[in-house]
């Protein structure tokens, strides 16, 4: 279970109520007459969000989904990957990449990631492809883009089709063109803690394709074009209208929120940058991308005594992911024992996410940095 880590209310890791207290008002208002009105499954409000957030997300099309997961799992499904077909996707992301892929039978073939972006590493894609690929699935960790211009060169090479798991990183963009929006389809978390949080579990599937999004739409509701008519094997994913009113409010605010982040990023790295001599390693954002810092994550050789040792000076920290995916027990009929993930595996063990939330105050991020410098 994912934990959203709100407990040290000296110095959170991360805070959503301060966030929360901009909108309050406008959010209780407008769940009000969603209320009164008892309009909560689909409606304006939904058609409204998806609307703005194709265009926010710069997609022709946007259809909202239950969670992250689901948009993952239904855009799979959208773009035709079928049980027994393979999907080439990173040995280290949140289990969600993996999990969509293993949710619809079909599997999982994994690539180790570049040492920089923390992003698939697109050198070893093309090893991987096999008859049996049907879609490759990078995911834009942390909060910037894979090097897509790589990976679409190869999507049009080969005609397998990309779904960028888009989870961490609304509001990014690679060489000015919007995470989600490069690949045939994109697939984004609403997940409180997510630049776009939402109250809830939350999803959507974007896409520049209109065939797509209408699958997407089918699959979402029971795979009904019309009322008890079905063209398909659907399920139930619909995001509902108070969500969609939720995440509506907030997307007004995502820019300033996603620069404020990116801010923050900025006083971390200046003020950090000396410390590189003694090993540590700083995010690096890769030519060509806008990072929109989901996570900010350095890595440290001695990881589990710096955590402790800052969580003594009052710096809360997280780790983004302690395992490669593929080490995952509940994965072994998929893992060939001989292959390694020498970047991810190390990554596993030296990842340290320091906070970072835009509501962050200067005290808080002069606290952060000061506690880093002396742990190290
Ligand atoms: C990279 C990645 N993929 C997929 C997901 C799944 O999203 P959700 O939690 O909304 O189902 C997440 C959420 O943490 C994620 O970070």
């Amino acid at each position: 279970m994912k934990t959203m880590n709100t407990q040290n209310p000296s110095l959170p890791f991360f805070d959503i109520t301060r966030q929360y207290k901009e909108i309050k008002s406008e959010v209780m208002s407008t769940f009000e007459k969603i209320l009164d009105a008892q309009a909560c499954i689909g409606g304006a409000y939904v058609t409204e969000f998806e609307k703005s957030a194709a265009q926010w997300v710069g997609a022709k099309h946007a259809v909202t989904v239950a969670s992250g997961m689901d948009a993952l799992i239904l855009g799979l499904k959208a773009i035709g990957v079928k049980a027994g077909d393979e999907v080439i996707t990173p040995a280290f992301s949140f289990f969600g990449s993996t999990g969509a892929i293993t949710w619809i039978n079909a599997k999982p073939v994994w690539v180790d990631i570049h040492k920089d972006s923390y992003c698939l590493n697109v050198d070893q894609v093309k090893k991987k492809i096999t008859s049996k690929t049907k879609a490759i699935m990078p995911v834009h960790l942390y909060g910037q883009c894979a090097d897509m211009d790589a990976l679409m060169k190869l999507s049009k090479e080969t005609g397998i089709p990309v779904i960028e798991d888009t989870a961490q990183s609304i509001g990014a963009s690679y060489k000015g063109k919007p995470a989600g929006g490069i690949g045939h389809v994109g697939a984004i978390s609403f997940y409180p803690t997510k630049n776009l949080g939402g109250a809830g579990d939350g999803g959507m599937i974007v896409t520049n394709d209109e065939l797509i999004s209408q699958q997407a739409m089918l699959l979402k509701n029971h795979g009904m074009p019309k009322r008890y008519t079905y063209a398909m094997l659907g399920s139930n994913s619909r995001l509902d209208a108070l969500q969609c009113a939720y995440l509506n409010i907030k997307l007004k605010h995502l820019k300033k929120w996603n620069e404020r982040r990116a801010e923050i990023a900025g006083q971390y790295i200046k003020n950090l940058k000396d410390l590189e001599s003694k090993g540590l390693v700083l995010p690096v954002t890769m030519e060509g991308n806008k990072h929109v810092f989901h996570q900010f994550v350095i890595r440290v050789k001695d990881r589990d005594q710096v955590k402790a040792r800052l969580a003594e000076l009052g710096v809360p920290t997280d780790i983004y992911y302690p395992q490669a995916i593929p080490d995952e027990s509940v994965l072994k009929e998929f893992r060939n024992p001989a292959e390694k993930f020498p970047v991810a595996e190390e990554c596993a063990q030296t990842v340290l996410a320091l906070p970072i939330f835009p509501e962050l105050t200067q005290k808080e991020i002069d606290t952060i940095i000061a506690g880093v410098r002396k742990a190290l």
